[in-house]
């Protein structure tokens, strides 16, 4: 892909507006940065697996731009997404004298941009950050839209902050070290934007699946935009999350539940809401919003995706109690009672809740 095919999705919050820069050969481009405001520093937040491959292109432009650049490489792995990892982050800024005008680079996954997400919004109060996503799931998701925090071993992202970053640099050239395990949990979110908000999108996905599954860099390209732009739609509306978007946090409430029963890790967070997705597809049928023929479709193109469509038990004794246990701590909870995201037919998602039996159901014939 050419540098001209470049392109930028905005996100709209007053003040705290940003660009997300989508395109190729960004990463290592002194003009992406060009925009950003002066600082003291710049600390490159990373891991091990990502630093070897990119972290010295990035600290190059930044050392021409700022000056100072500093490096954290934390361990790799949703496992690490910890309050001791978090410390790291910490611990490397105070040694290398880290101040309110330094700004942090989150390098990496989803997992390094929560991360450094956090300790930007908690350090000293809050300092600016950049994300510079290099996974799919992380193009098309988490790096936009200001979610950041850890997990705590009892739920999911439980401890965190909604915090925005100066900009999102979605450079598509580092797609192409993932493994494919990793670009078909990335495809789990991308499917989302479908089922929850266009139509279109999802035939478009289901027309193109071999392209994007073969790493085509045009429809990679359509689909990291196209899902920016669901999504800094949805975030614009709804920043915090008081209503419409819970909309995409679809899958994941079973999703949660399968990451934290199974340890984190044991299945990627995009492999736990692609399966968590049907099974929410079939408890949307059990709450009669859509047909049979939606929960096949929908299934099929998980499945296409190279993603797990059945739930795995994670209690021999109890496999359904254990689900609804776990999903009770799910942050939509409200008074003890677990709030679904659920389809009200193709590209409309609705929030409700679920008689324990009909969940119990769901589980039994998902897993
Ligand atoms: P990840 O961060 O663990 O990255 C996946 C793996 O790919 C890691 O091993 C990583 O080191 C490696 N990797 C990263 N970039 C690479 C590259 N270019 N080439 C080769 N390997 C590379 O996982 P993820 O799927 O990116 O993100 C999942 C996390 O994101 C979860 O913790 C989830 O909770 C979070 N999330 C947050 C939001 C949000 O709104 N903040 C939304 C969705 C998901
Ligand atoms: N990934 C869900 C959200 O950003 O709200």
């Amino acid at each position: 892909m050419s540098a001209n095919t470049n392109t930028s999705v905005s996100i709209a919050l007053g003040d705290r507006s940003y660009p997300i820069t989508i395109g190729s050969q960004l990463l290592g481009d002194r003009q992406t940065y060009s925009a950003l405001p002066k600082a003291s520093m710049a600390f490159i937040v990373t891991n091990t697996t990502v630093a070897p491959l990119y972290a010295s292109q990035l600290a190059s432009v930044l050392a021409e731009r700022y000056g100072e650049v500093h490096q954290v490489t934390l361990p790799d792995g949703e496992a690490f997404k910890t309050w001791e990892t978090l410390n790291q982050i910490f611990d490397a800024l105070l040694l290398h004298g880290g101040d309110r005008k330094t700004v942090l680079f989150a390098l990496g996954g989803g997992v390094v941009g929560d991360m450094t997400g956090f300790a930007a919004a908690s350090f000293m109060r809050g300092v600016p950050f950049v994300q510079v996503p290099t996974t799919l799931l992380a193009q098309v998701d988490s790096s936009v839209g200001g979610k950041t925090g850890i997990n705590h071993p009892m739920g999911k992202n439980m401890i965190g902050a909604f915090y925005q970053p100066l900009m999102v640099v979605c450079d598509l050239d580092t797609l192409q070290t993932l493994t494919s395990r990793e670009l078909s949990a990335g495809l789990a979110e991308v499917i989302k934007y479908g089922p929850i908000a266009d139509a279109e999108f999802f035939s478009w996905i289901e027309d193109n699946l071999p392209r994007l599954l073969a790493r085509d860099a045009g429809a990679l390209a359509h689909a990291v935009k196209r899902s920016c732009e669901i999504k800094a739609w949805v975030v614009g509306k709804d920043e915090r999350e008081s209503g419409l978007r819970a909309i995409l946090n679809f899958g994941h409430t079973f999703g949660h539940a399968i990451e934290a029963g199974l340890g984190y890790g044991a299945w990627l967070h995009g492999e736990a809401v692609g399966c968590g997705m049907v099974m929410a597809a079939h408890l949307s049928q059990q709450l009669g919003l859509v047909d049979s023929a939606f929960v096949a479709r929908l299934t099929a193109l998980i499945r296409n995706a190279g993603l797990p469509v059945k739930g795995p038990i994670l209690d021999a004794r109890d496999n359904a109690g254990r689900y609804l246990e776990l999903m009770r701590l799910d942050k939509k909870s409200e008074a003890g009672e677990i709030r679904f995201v659920v389809i009200d037919g193709m590209a409309k998602a609705v929030v409700r809740g679920a008689p324990d039996a009909m969940v119990r159901a769901v589980v039994d014939a998902c897993c």
